[in-house]
């Protein structure tokens, strides 16, 4: 949701915050802010919109010799984005940068503006920066300023990773964490990083922690302390250069024309010449499992709604799917033959999480398909996939999404193979087709030049309808979440067969149409429902392997001989052409308005 960083060392503070800030705007761009200081001196910059703002207020400020520094990115949840309510947020001696959502912020707030507390922002986060400085008004070291620190975070109900800096501990960084993530890094000669996912310690700090949910503690250049145990350091690994652009408009561009080769990844280990294995899944896990739940949010939903038809179809196994933050409240029955998943590109959305929390709770198996080894969500589930489809920078979710398909494609096969619902032919035969993905993927982005084109015909009008039937509706929806995430326009996903139930009555020229007609499956269907909408003067796109004369635009794709090689294809498709109509536009494709990329409120 937000992002923070933080520094403490003998760098040009300004500089490690701002580029650890570059790496985590995706997660919010509404503001950014950064606290420095040396020598008992604290200097604070906030700049409202993208950080390069930030960049540019700061541009004449400059830091020598050994300090420490925090820094926020942040997407608005309690009050407007305004420099008042950017991070970091000041008492009389101190600074806070924060990531979550303080629950109880109310309550704290009445009591501190009894004591004569003035606050300037309207944010959640600024009761703990004067909450802190009233716990700690009588401290005199380190070991009371932390006890201060201590009890200010105990008072906090909710979500948060806090990072606290204070003009009465010069060198020290106090930092918390439950339910946000964190992560810290270190190098030799006592330089230290903080920030809410490793992207920016990458090429930055030799190791790095993550810190476990309800870990508080403080850095300096001389000690890490934490509590309820030390910080488990591993060395961190990764190549900066593969998080670039590489040449491309946008890192959305660039993850789309990437997806075949992540693919590969997803699928190395897993589909075998003749054969499926999944080394995550062990027989003692699975035994007792006979059917499944699915939860997740978004793109990571439509992921999850795709594979329900595959594991019904293919293992014959009963698949519930349900979006986290409506199974969070509605008194699931959960029984302890059901194989909980939870599919997440991030590992951090709050309501996944949750979801995760109570299945756990509830004594089911868990299992974390998941994109971000180490996050949340893996280090909470009993095993876990990753997808491997490499950092995902968009926000607008590409790659992770194609890669969390390809595995529920395989664990459906997985389980088909497992419980016999398929002959061992099959299996062979499937992973046949499983190997043409890569290929699949590279030959749709052919299209490209032709989504380009016919971008300038759907700029305007009333609406988009994405329509398709079986896995195609999923990714009808799914097409219909990318256009209106980065183009702002308006779209539906819906089952082509339902339109005629009401949505119909809304078909006039200037409703467009996004058919997605397969040849593997319900062709003829599809195209009485697309018809029906042609008679009705909608304008049509087809997306399809044959020529449909009532079309007003096609873009045709290459025939296959399995439904998976189509989805995979139409699923680019959508993905470009969305993207086109959206720069068209003139949007910020990376960084549509009022999104963040990994959603860690409820
Ligand atoms: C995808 O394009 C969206 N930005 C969004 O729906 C996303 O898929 C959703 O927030 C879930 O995120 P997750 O996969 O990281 O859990």
């Amino acid at each position: 949701m937000c992002g923070i960083v933080g520094y403490i060392g003998s760098k040009e503070i300004k500089n490690e915050l701002i580029e650890g800030l570059r790496e985590l705007e995706y997660r919010g761009y509404d503001s950014a802010g950064i606290a420095v200081m040396q020598e008992g001196n604290i200097k604070a910059f906030k700049a409202v919109g993208k950080l390069q703002n930030l960049k540019e207020k700061t541009k004449n400020f400059k830091t020598i010799g050994p300090g420490v520094g925090i820094g926020h990115t942040r997407w608005a949840t309690h009050g407007k984005p305004t420099e008042l309510n950017a991070h970091p947020h000041m008492g009389k001696y101190s600074y806070v940068v924060h990531n979550g959502i303080i629950e109880n912020y109310r309550e704290i707030k009445s009591e501190l503006e009894k004591d004569g507390v003035q606050f300037l922002s309207q944010t959640d986060t600024e009761v703990i920066v004067h909450l802190f400085e009233k716990e700690a008004a009588n401290a005199k070291d380190i070991k009371e300023l932390y006890d201060a620190f201590k009890r200010t975070i105990d008072r906090l109900d909710g979500a948060y990773a806090v990072l606290l800096i204070t003009q009465k501990a010069p060198d020290t960084i106090f930092f918390a964490r439950k339910g946000s993530p964190m992560i810290i890094g270190r190098n030799p000669g006592g330089e230290i990083y903080f920030a809410s996912s490793d992207a920016p310690l990458i090429g930055k700090a030799e190791e790095v922690a993550y810190m476990e949910d309800g870990t508080v503690g403080y850095a300096t250049p001389d000690t890490i302390y934490s509590e309820p145990k030390p910080l488990a350091f591993v060395p961190l690994s990764g190549d900066k250069l593969r998080a670039q652009k590489g040449g491309f408009r946008f890192f959305m561009e660039k993850e789309i024309y990437e997806q075949y080769h992540v693919i590969s990844d997803t699928m190395i280990g897993r589909v075998l010449d003749k054969d499926i294995a999944f080394e995550e899944l062990s027989e003692n896990f699975l035994e007792g499992i006979s059917r499944i739940k699915i939860c997740a949010c978004g793109t990571s939903y439509h992921a999850a709604l795709t594979s329900s038809y595959l594991f019904e179809r293919q293992a014959k196994m009963p698949v519930n799917v349900e979006i986290a933050s409506e199974f969070r409240y509605k008194d699931p029955l959960l029984d302890t033959d059901t194989l909980f998943i939870v599919i997440s590109q991030s590992g951090e959305t709050a309501d996944t999480l949750e979801a995760l929390k109570m299945a756990k709770s509830a004594g089911l198996k868990t299992l974390a398909i998941c994109n971000v080894d180490n996050s949340s969500i893996v280090r909470l589930a009993d095993t876990s996939i990753l997808t491997r489809a490499g950092i995902e920078k968009g926000v607008a979710s590409t790659k992770a999404f194609a890669t969390q398909v390809m595995v529920l494609w395989m664990l459906s096969l997985f389980f088909a193979k497992r419980t016999k619902a398929i002959a061992p032919e099959t299996v062979e035969g499937e992973t046949s087709f499983m190997h043409q993905v890569p290929r699949v993927l590279k030959d749709a982005l052919k299209v490209h030049e032709k989504c380009k084109r016919l971008s300038k015909r759907y700029l305007h009008g009333h609406g988009f309808f994405f329509i398709g039937r079986d896995i195609f509706y999923p990714l009808a929806l799914e097409g219909a979440l990318k256009l209106k995430e980065i183009s702002y326009l308006h779209a539906e996903g819906y089952p082509a067969g339902e339109m005629k139930h009401g949505p119909i009555a809304l078909a006039d020229a200037e409703l467009f149409t996004v058919a997605l007609m397969p040849k593997t499956i319900l062709y003829d269907k599809t195209k009485s429902n697309v018809e029906e909408l042609s008679a009705r003067d909608s304008t049509i796109l087809s997306i399809s392997p044959e020529m449909f004369e009532l079309a007003d635009d096609f873009i045709l794709t290459h025939p296959h001989t399995h439904p998976m090689l189509e989805f995979f294809e139409m699923m680019v498709v959508e993905q470009l052409l969305a993207m086109e109509i959206a720069i068209r536009l003139g949007n910020d494709v990376d960084m549509p308005r009022n999104l963040a990329k990994s959603v860690t409120v409820e």
